[in-house]
């Protein structure tokens, strides 16, 4: 973003083109993340908005998705390791993917970020979130998503859509009730780019509620569109 002196703004988050938007879909397993993160990109698209979906950890190349099939599929590994990984694969996507995009002019719509990191090994696994915060100021150079979606659903309901058990969904129901309300907190605590969206309802529902968050945010990353 170029400020009134025509000089581009410093701070991090701010450095987007003109229409770049960088939008992330939060929650514990089996909310929807990735139903309704592809959703919204189809949708994005369809209003001809120029859209990257991506996911974490994974996205970024071929370092990363070598992380994922370690992060999700590894052997027992210590939980600051665990940490690590993922604000490596981070830093690759961010690097690779997300900056680039988002300052190119897309909307990068990302299924995972740092909040799940935070509600995960922070609010689930009891890291300290300053040793969080500070690794994501130093793998991603402090990137924060301008909009966050948060799909929240009872941990009960949850389990019952999920086919496929992974290493982080096997540690059962206490964690997932930690990791909600992880995340309940984090929506709090950044209440500016927090949307909570319920996702007990219907696909339709759920997926109109998310559209409408996204489309009021929109406009205000137009404003900047030289000539229009
Ligand atoms: N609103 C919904 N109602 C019923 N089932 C849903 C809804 N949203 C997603 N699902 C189903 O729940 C399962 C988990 O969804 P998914 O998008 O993979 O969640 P996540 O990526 O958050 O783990 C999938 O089988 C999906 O089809
Ligand atoms: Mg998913």
């Amino acid at each position: 973003m170029i400020s009134s002196t025509g000089i581009p703004d410093v701070q991090q988050n701010m450095i987007h083109a003109p229409g770049g938007l960088f939008i992330t879909v939060e929650g514990a397993d089996g909310t929807g993340k990735t139903t309704h993160a592809g959703l919204l990109a189809d949708r994005l698209r369809k209003e001809g908005r120029d859209t990257i979906l991506t996911r974490e950890p994974g996205g970024g190349g071929a370092v990363a998705s070598a992380l994922r099939e370690l992060l999700l599929h590894g052997d027992d590994m210590a939980d600051r390791t665990e940490l690590l990984l993922f604000f490596a694969a981070r830093s690759e996507h961010v690097a690779h993917v997300i900056r680039p995009a988002i300052n190119s002019g897309s909307i990068v719509v990302c299924d995972r970020y740092t909040d799940s990191t935070l509600a995960y090994q922070g609010y689930g696994l009891n890291i300290p979130l300053e040793m969080i915060y500070r690794l994501h100021e130093i793998a991603t150079g402090d990137l924060w998503p301008d909009l966050t979606i948060l799909l929240d659903l009872d941990p009960a309901e949850s389990a019952d859509r999920l086919h496929d058990h992974n290493r982080m969904e096997g540690r059962g129901m206490e964690f997932q009730h930690r990791v909600r309300n992880g995340f309940l907190s984090l929506a709090e605590t950044a209440a500016d780019r927090y949307v909570i969206v319920p996702s007990s309802g219907p696909m339709e529902e759920v997926h109109a509620a998310v559209w409408d968050a996204v489309r009021a945010r929109l406009p205000l990353q137009q404003t900047g569109c030289a000539g229009s």
